[in-house]
């Protein structure tokens, strides 16, 4: 069940307008900041890559750009419209696909990915279903395999430019105000997680964080 406190499951109107609304409160700035963070994830010719809770497809059709034919991404989304978007989205890349799936119960995947991704879907979940999905990215990743969680960074919402806070605090949900305080650091050690990085983006706004299997 999703948590009451949550946004992160979005419904099949929104689906389609997602990328729009993204590109609107990011004043046209969101698909530049993934590119910059997926160039920083150091992706190599023919690595797989599994995308947990992958939306419009957006973000996979530019992680496949640095795969090559012989590289996979496999994007899981619990969303049918997402999904219904994101294929089409990225029909030119056979070896893109996506499944249906919960990413907060246990995944079947075992040690076959070099690299985990999730983008703006973490702050979603509550503390147990946020370890979960971090256990889940920890089973799916081969031995020295890179978690990249990107999403909101640690900052003080007081000291955010009004409009930006009116818009934070009424546009986000009460577990994303929360996840600004989270020592995410802390449960991604919890988990089994080394080697952590944190990469940042619009003055600490947004973070790229990397933990290393
Ligand atoms: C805020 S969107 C982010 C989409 C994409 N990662 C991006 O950065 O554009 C959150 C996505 O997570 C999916 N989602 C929410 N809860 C989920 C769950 N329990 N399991 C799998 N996907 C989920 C939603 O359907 C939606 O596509």
């Amino acid at each position: 069940m999703p948590s009451a406190r949550s946004k992160v499951e979005i419904g099949p109107v929104e689906a389609h307008y997602y990328d729009l609304l993204l590109n609107l409160l990011s004043l046209g700035q969101y698909s530049h900041l993934v590119k910059s963070a997926v160039a920083r994830m150091g992706i190599k010719p023919g690595q797989s890559i599994l995308d947990l809770g992958s939306g419009t497809g957006r973000n996979d059709c530019l992680l496949v750009k640095e795969l090559g034919p012989e590289g996979k991404v496999l994007g899981i989304d619990i969303s049918k419209e997402m999904l219904s978007l994101s294929r089409k989205r990225c029909q030119a890349y056979p070896y893109v696909s996506f499944r249906e799936g919960r990413i907060d119960v246990p995944l079947a995947y075992q040690e076959e990915f070099d690299k985990v991704f999730i983008s703006f879907v973490l702050h979603g979940f509550e503390d147990p279903q946020k370890r979960k999905i971090i256990s889940n990215a920890y089973q799916a990743l081969k031995h020295k395999g890179v978690f990249y969680i990107f999403d909101y960074g640690e900052f003080d919402l007081e000291r955010l430019w009004f409009p930006l806070r009116w818009a934070f605090v009424h546009g986000e949900c009460q577990l994303a105000l929360e996840f600004l305080r989270l020592d995410l650091k802390e449960m991604l050690w919890g988990q089994g997680f080394a080697g952590l990085e944190e990469e940042f983006f619009l003055k600490g706004h947004l973070r790229l964080l990397k933990a290393i299997k």
